[in-house]
């Protein structure tokens, strides 16, 4: 067991180890965006699609399966931020001469713009989940007001409180914003992730490259295409 867990520091304490985990928790959380991305457009198949997906959602395995997809959901994201600030301080250190000084001052621009719309995404959903999930601040959780009738069953009117939420502009634009910064995030992250998994040669690279931009411009499209229906073109209204 104490040698299980002297590998497993050790492969910590390396920057491949740290590298590998950034990457297997990003491709996690890609395979969440994407999956929610696709939730979400159900909202263009009318009331009935959407709230029976949010109803099966809260109710698949007896209501325990979402809090184990939202526990994984939260071992990825602190797995990925924790790991990436460890990567970040041990390359920093490394980077200093003999005299304590920094060697190269030029950390890549690209590395800052993730940190900087890795913290946006942060505060982001943080933002997302006070909205749409704990409903804090607006009636979203009053069943008089967001109540809709499924099958003869009372459901939470999702397709509702999305049509509401989006229909305040500050938040339409906070959203666009937010999903531009992830999307540009992605399409630097698509790629290293591939990089660091060792499948990406100098041949593949400018593939895996154009994959990212192209996963990256769907992301962006999918989501933004609600809260612009909806704030700009009245959709749902
Ligand atoms: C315009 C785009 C989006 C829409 C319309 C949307 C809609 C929603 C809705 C309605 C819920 C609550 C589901 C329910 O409780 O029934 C939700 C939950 C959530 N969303 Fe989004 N979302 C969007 C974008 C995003 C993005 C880009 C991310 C991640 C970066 C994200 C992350 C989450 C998370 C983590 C939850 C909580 C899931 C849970 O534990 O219940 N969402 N979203």
């Amino acid at each position: 067991m104490s040698s299980l867990l002297d590998s497993l520091s050790r492969f910590y304490a390396s920057s491949i180890g740290k590298k590998l985990l950034v990457a297997l928790s990003g491709l996690a959380l890609i395979g969440f965006v994407l999956g929610h991305m696709i939730g979400n457009l159900l909202i263009f198949a009318g009331p009935d699609a959407i709230n029976e997906y949010g109803h099966m959602l809260h109710t698949m395995g007896h209501g325990g399966l979402i809090w184990v997809a939202r526990l994984g959901l939260l071992a990825a994201v602190v797995v990925h931020i924790v790991a990436t600030i460890h990567l970040t301080r041990q390359n920093k250190a490394a980077r200093k001469d003999a005299y304590g000084k920094e060697a190269t001052r030029v950390a890549s621009s690209a590395s800052r713009i993730m940190i900087f719309s890795g913290l946006t995404i942060l505060a982001f959903v943080i933002y997302h989940l006070m909205h749409f999930t704990v409903r804090v601040g607006n009636e979203y959780n009053n069943p008089a007001l967001y109540t809709a009738m499924l099958d003869g069953q009372p459901v939470h009117n999702v397709y509702k409180m999305v049509i509401d939420g989006f229909s305040w502009a500050p938040a339409s634009v906070f959203y666009i914003i937010a999903v531009a910064l992830l999307c540009n995030h992605l399409s630097h992250g698509f790629a290293s992730l591939f990089q660091t998994l060792g499948l990406a040669t100098n041949k593949t690279w400018p593939l895996f490259q154009k994959a990212g931009h192209a996963f990256a411009l769907l992301i962006l499209v999918g989501n933004c295409s609600i809260p612009i229906a909806i704030w700009l073109f009245g959709y749902g209204r």
